[in-house]
């Protein structure tokens, strides 16, 4: 999962400006600017907040120019000579204006001054952040624009058809902008009226009601077509391989498409080409024969005719090539490849094994060389490579010295793959961004990495490095916003975490698994912090006063889970979405999380008091966890409140009293609702009911008095019910829904006073124990990607924590009760059954042969009731089976033999009328019959080793922090966030291409 994660990261970086960015570069001798229009201009600018940093600004080359925000625009001096401003020089009218990358924040208002700007021809308001503003129709009033770019700026709602009033326009580029549509009759105009278009790029924009034939009339000087993920489906129309002037054809990401690329006469100029994820059949060979002139092709996880790698031919044309995610496998045939003219490499997320080849130039070494060692040779230096992404494969051994000289090498991912040794020294400086994560790479980070002034981000967590971290190495990477530490166990940070005044623009800072005593000093200055994760960390005591002061605006999350924190204070964070205080040693009473917080858990401290009524007006809470604390008093009945919101509630193990006073209302989320280990009255909110969704419902270990919950049977996604310990009592009965519990898979009812007969007709009915077969080898957890459910079952007379709940497992808890009658014989039905207790009871009567079904049974508890007879021989097919329990009953008999009954002891079937063979000590008489021993030669050990293999499935997974990182990747996603930021960590992103 983490790999999947990453694969999705690493897009963001992938994503570098290129023409997107091109400036303006208008030469206006003669300033001549009229005063309307500089007021217009500064109007429309300072109608926006200043925002954050788009990461498409800061990254790469053009960062000088583009940030910090353009200052040179003030009243009274000449807009002509503004920074991004240019005037005819004749009239002196603005006609071009470039405020890309201004970290403009906040809505363009529809009658806002700029549309008094009617001389404009170029308009670039890129990389910004309007707030989802919608692109107003006045924008067709720019008689003469002939440039429009509004990419990834927050703009969205309906392209407005005015646009192709614009009958001038060249280039017009309004791609990334999340909700961005495009319907039918404004494409259409678009198509007629903009004839001399030579560039359209609307990747992002939704164009789910489109057929792709309409492009097929867009006009003939088209040079450049990007659409990506636009959702178009169906055929993509062949003539458009055939425009005259296209170099650039993207229609990547459109899962649907497909179409056939010529395969002879393809005289085009098409230089780049993305087709990645579509249903395109590729005949790479002929697609590279037919091509002469390409250069870019990117083709991540396509549907290739032929099979790996026999169809892939020379690339030696090549200078930009995607392979990723295509499920290849073996050694890259790196001498397939041009290293003297590529510039760009992916081919993350495949299976390639082995070394990197080793390049040399000396021929003698080439001809010496034996193939008994791993690597490769390529006999040329990589001169020109500026990316290389070989994230997410199984290579390995040491990077080879070539990758440090690289003198152009802007971006490298060497991210999950299995590298050892030392990382080396980096010859230039050229590197934006640096990724080994995820690797057993050694030894001290490198020195050379404090020269690299424009690195933007550095991930090197999960490996074995060492040494201590000098904070200087930081002073100066001024543009370093991502790094990421975490769990290089050897390293020492006390140094860096005491240091000032470095890493001023850090966005996102992992330290998780550090050893670190300190939140880290530096971030003080910190004014764009937005993820910081210290978790599983040494730090003491107070969260000291200063830190409070720190991205007051800009902190998203926070994670300090796993550390010794005694004291939080007034939480101050008014962004605030995501806050884990797990595992702490807080005191006093519950801290306040700011109001829009999404994911808030205090769970496993030391906090006391009780639940303040203010805790309602978390009016966008989704997790709230406060378990295993000492809260007490009532649950606030406002809770309920939040149960539109509310996804999981955790408030198990507190000292909480009174009834639960929630009511649900209908369209309520709860996916899970634990209260476990309190001292709640009954009876269950009944309103429970409108929350279709649960699936985990604990309240054992309270004091409910009342009879079976029966309306619980009508929840279709219950799979967790347990009401372990409580005053439960009266009959089952039987079931009044059709198809009761339809999902569940784990039900205690144990130490209550339910009595009656065992409910027949229900285990006829519990379909999720029975189709145990169907979703076998399927390794899944409830919970969701951060926060998985975790309950405590007894399973092999053991109280067991399930920090998880692996998707498989199922149990029947019934025990100590006063049940009475036979065993249904429908028990027999629950194949998929793990663990089965009906002990301490009063059933009488036979054991059913049909428990000889329940072949995936591990435990077995039915001790201490008065079943009589002899036990089943059925009972040897449970080849799983590693507990048995049926002492004190009144069985006599033999006990079978073989298999799984070699194994278990007296205290198996202790206290029994007479029962008799191994491994009683009483032997079976002649009078008592011979029971066969079906081929009781099979090895115990076969079973162990299943057995074995699947304890350590349900017990592992040990706490939540490997998935902190998934989980903010969700949390930003669902939150209105910038793009940018939910492109860092849920990515989505791809590459753009680079345009000539
Ligand atoms: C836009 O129009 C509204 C109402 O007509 C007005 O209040 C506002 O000041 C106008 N804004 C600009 C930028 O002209
Ligand atoms: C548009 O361009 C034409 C021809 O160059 C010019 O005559 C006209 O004044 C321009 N219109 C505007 C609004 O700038």
């Amino acid at each position: 999962m983490g790999r999947l994660l990453f694969f999705l990261i690493f897009f963001l970086f992938l994503s570098l400006p290129n023409s997107s960015l091109s400036s303006f570069s208008f030469n206006s001798s003669t300033p001549l600017c009229l005063s309307d229009q500089s007021s217009a201009l500064l109007h429309f600018r300072n109608s926006f907040s200043v925002g954050l940093s788009n990461p498409n600004c800061v990254v790469g080359k053009y960062s000088s120019s583009y940030y910090p925000p353009k200052n040179s625009w003030k009243m009274g001096t000449d807009c002509c000579g503004w920074d991004g401003v240019t005037c005819d020089s004749m009239t002196g009218h603005v006609i071009a204006v470039d405020l890309s990358c201004s970290r403009l924040e906040g809505p363009i208002h529809p009658n806002t001054t700029l549309f008094s700007l009617c001389h404009l021809q170029r308009l670039n308001l890129a990389y910004n952040y309007f707030y989802g503003s919608t692109i107003s129709s006045k924008f067709g009033g720019f008689a003469n624009m002939t440039h429009l770019n509004l990419t990834e700026s927050s703009v969205a709602g309906n392209f407005p058809s005015e646009i192709s009033h614009l009958s001038k326009l060249v280039s017009l580029d309004l791609s990334w902008n999340l909700g961005m549509r495009i319907e039918m009759p404004s494409l259409k105009r678009l198509v007629q009226n903009l004839t001399h278009l030579t560039e359209l790029v609307l990747d992002d924009v939704s164009m789910s009601s489109i057929s792709p034939n309409s492009f097929m009339n867009l006009s003939s000087s088209l040079q450049s077509l990007s659409l990506d993920y636009c959702g178009l489906k169906g055929r993509f129309p062949d003539n458009m391989f055939h425009l005259p002037n296209l170099q650039l054809l993207c229609v990547g990401y459109n899962y649907n498409l497909t179409g056939s690329l010529p395969t002879y006469n393809w005289s085009t100029p098409l230089k780049s080409l993305e087709l990645s994820r579509t249903e395109f059949p590729i005949d790479l060979p002929n697609l590279i024969s037919n091509l002469k002139s390409l250069k870019e092709l990117y083709l991540r996880g396509c549907n290739f005719i032929g099979s790996y790698p026999t169809f892939l031919p020379n690339l030696t044309q090549i200078t930009s090539l995607a392979l990723s995610e295509n499920n290849f496998g073996g050694q890259f045939p790196w001498s397939l490849l041009n290293f003297e003219v590529l510039t760009y490499l992916d081919l993350s997320g495949n299976n390639f094994i082995g070394q990197l080849p080793e390049v040399t130039t000396n021929l003698t070494q080439i001809f010496s060389s034996n193939n008994s060692s791993n690597s490769q040779l390529v006999n040329k230096i990589p001169s020109s490579l500026e990316s290389l992404i070989l994230s997410g494969n199984l290579l390995n051994g040491t990077i080879p010295s070539w990758v440090y000289t690289i003198p152009s090498l802007r971006s490298l991912y060497l991210d999950h793959n299995h590298f050892t040794g030392h990382i080396g020294e980096f010859q230039h400086n050229s590197l934006v961004a640096l990724w080994l994560n995820n690797n057993n790479l050694c030894g001290p980070l490198p020195l050379s990495i404090s020269k690299l002034v424009s690195l933007n981000g550095l991930w090197i967590s999960f490996n074995n490095l060492s040494g201590n971290v000098e904070s200087k190495i930081f002073s100066k990477l001024k543009s370093l916003e991502y790094l990421d530490m975490s769990n290089n166990p050897l390293l020492s940070l006390s140094s860096f975490t005491f240091a000032t005044n470095i890493l001023p623009k850090i966005v996102i800072l992992q330290l998780s698994s550090s050893n670190i005593t300190e939140i880290p000093h530096f971030l003080q200055t910190a004014e764009y912090i937005s993820n910081l994760d210290l978790s599983k960390n040494q730090i003491k005591g107070n969260i000291p006063k200063w830190f409070l002061e720190v991205g007051k605006d800009s902190l998203y999350n926070l994670n300090l889970s796993y550390n010794s924190l005694t004291s939080v204070g007034h939480l101050p964070w008014k962004n605030l979405r995501y806050l884990d205080f797990r595992y702490n040693l807080l005191q006093g009473p519950l801290p306040v999380p700011p109001l829009g917080i999404s994911f808030f858990s205090t769970s496993r401290n030391n906090i006391t008091g009780q639940i303040s009524s203010s805790i309602c007006n978390l009016s966008l809470v989704n997790y709230l966890d406060l378990s295993y604390n000492h809260l007490n008093n009532v649950i606030p009945s406002c809770l309920g409140n939040l149960s539109n919101h509310l996804i999981d509630l955790d408030l198990q193990n507190n000292n909480l009293n009174g009834t639960l006073p929630m009511k649900f209302a209908k369209g309520c989320r709860l996916r899970s609702l634990k209260l476990n280990g309190n001292q709640l009255e009954g009876p269950l909110a009944q309103s429970l009911v409108h929350c279709r969704r649960l699936e985990v419902l604990d309240f054992g270990n309270n004091k409910v008095n009342s009879t079976f919950p029966r309306w619980l049977e009508t929840l279709p996604k219950l799979q967790v019910l347990i009401l372990r310990s409580n005053n439960f009592h009266g009959a089952l009965g039987n079931p009044k829904t059709k198809f009761p519990f339809p999902n569940l898979r784990i039900i205690d009812l144990s130490h209550n006073e339910f009595h009656g007969h065992l409910p027949t007709n229900l285990f006829k009915y519990l379909k999720a124990m029975m189709n145990a077969s169907a979703n076998k080898g399927e390794l899944k957890y409830m919970g969701d990607n951060y926060y998985q459910d975790s309950v405590t079952v007894v399973m092999k007379g053991f109280f067991i924590d399930l920090v998880k709940i692996q998707s498989l497992f199922t149990t029947i808890d019934f025990s100590n009760n006063n049940f009475k009658g036979e065993i249904p014989k429908s028990i027999g039905e629950l194949r998929s059954l793990k663990g089965l207790n009906f002990s301490h009871n009063n059933l009488t009567s036979c054991m059913p042969q049909s428990l000889g079904n329940l072949t995936n049974l591990e435990w077995l508890d039915l001790s201490s009731n008065k079943l009589e007879g002899e036990i089943p021989i059925q009972l040897v097919d449970l080849t799983m089976l590693a507990f048995l329990n049926l002492s004190k009953n009144y069985l006599f008999g033999h006990i079978p033999q073989g298999k799984q009954f070699n194994t278990f002891t007296n205290d198996s079937y202790n206290e029994n009328l007479g029962l008799c063979g191994f491994p009683m000590t009483k032997a079976c008489g002649n009078d008592e019959g011979q029971q066969p021993s079906p081929s009781s030669t099979i090895q115990e050990d076969d079973f162990e080793f299943e057995n074995g293999f699947h304890w350590k499935v349900v017990l592992l997974g040990y706490g939540c922090g490997f998935m902190f990182g998934l989980g903010l990747g969700y949390l930003v996603f669902s939150s209105g966030k910038p793009k940018w930021l939910v492109n860092i960590v849920y990515g989505g992103r791809h590459n753009k291409l680079q345009r000539s």
